[in-house]
């Protein structure tokens, strides 16, 4: 049996002299997805960067597919991380002086992929992501809502078990909430991956098959907490 994508226990975080996560744990297997929501300055951009290794906890084990991020050389990480994590951040967050596809096609770029094949997954996911048309398109003249599914073509362009999103509709609309949502949770199914999203919102967050919430340094489940 596969083992989990994430398998957290015991998470305890704290930023200078503030505690943010205690006890943290949580889990996921392949084709689920996870909503994180909590208030401003709860911690849950830190708990993303406790899942993806960037961030060092205090106590507790993370595992990322059966890797435990303690033991991950920092040498090896960047490297373990390109090709196990896929990151969806606010605004999209592409080069802005790179086309569409130039931008999804980078992780495999940076990870010595050869040019043409690169190029030629970036364009696929972009085609099946529903944004083939603008692949030639610099990144600055996008809408928000394209951004977004270049920067979901972008994260799943190594096809990485895991794949954190970090506010990804906060820039948009209703409208292109929506699309957006039903874009990214479909990815676990879709590519067999899991998804971890975290969100202000509710009905992002209703989408995910677990919902949980960040509440004085606590991960709580959101139908505990009566969210
Ligand atoms: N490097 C750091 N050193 C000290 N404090 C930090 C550092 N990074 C973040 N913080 C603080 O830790 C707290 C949690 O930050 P974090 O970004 O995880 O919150 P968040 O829940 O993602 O907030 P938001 O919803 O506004 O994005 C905040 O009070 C922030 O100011
Ligand atoms: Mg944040």
């Amino acid at each position: 049996m596969d083992p989990l994508t994430l398998d957290v226990s015991g998470l305890a975080c704290s930023l200078g002299r503030r505690s943010l996560l205690r006890d943290a744990s949580l889990s996921a297997a392949v084709g689920e997805s996870l909503a994180v929501t909590g208030p401003s300055g709860s911690g849950k951009s830190t708990l993303l960067a406790c899942l993806a290794g960037l961030r060092r906890p205090d106590a507790g084990t993370v595992r990322v597919c059966g890797t435990d991020l303690a033991a991950l050389r920092p040498a090896k990480a960047a490297a373990w991380r390109l090709r196990t994590i896929g990151f969806v951040y606010q605004f999209g967050e592409l080069l802005p002086e790179l086309t569409a596809v130039e931008n999804a096609a980078l992780p495999l770029l940076i990870g010595g992929s050869a040019r043409l094949k690169a190029y030629a997954t970036a364009e696929r996911l972009l085609d099946e992501l529903g944004v083939g048309g603008v692949a030639d398109s610099p990144a600055d003249v996008l809408s928000g809502g394209e951004r977004q599914r270049v920067a979901v073509a972008r994260a799943l362009s190594t096809r990485p078990p895991l794949i954190l999103a970090d506010e990804p509709t906060g820039a948009l609309d209703e409208s292109a909430t929506d699309d957006v949502c039903s874009l990214l949770f479909g990815l676990p199914e879709r590519y067999r991956c899991t998804l971890v999203v975290v969100t202000h919102h509710p009905q992002v967050a209703r989408h995910a098959d677990r919902h949980l919430v960040l509440r004085t340094e606590r991960l709580l489940d959101a139908s505990v907490v009566g969210v």
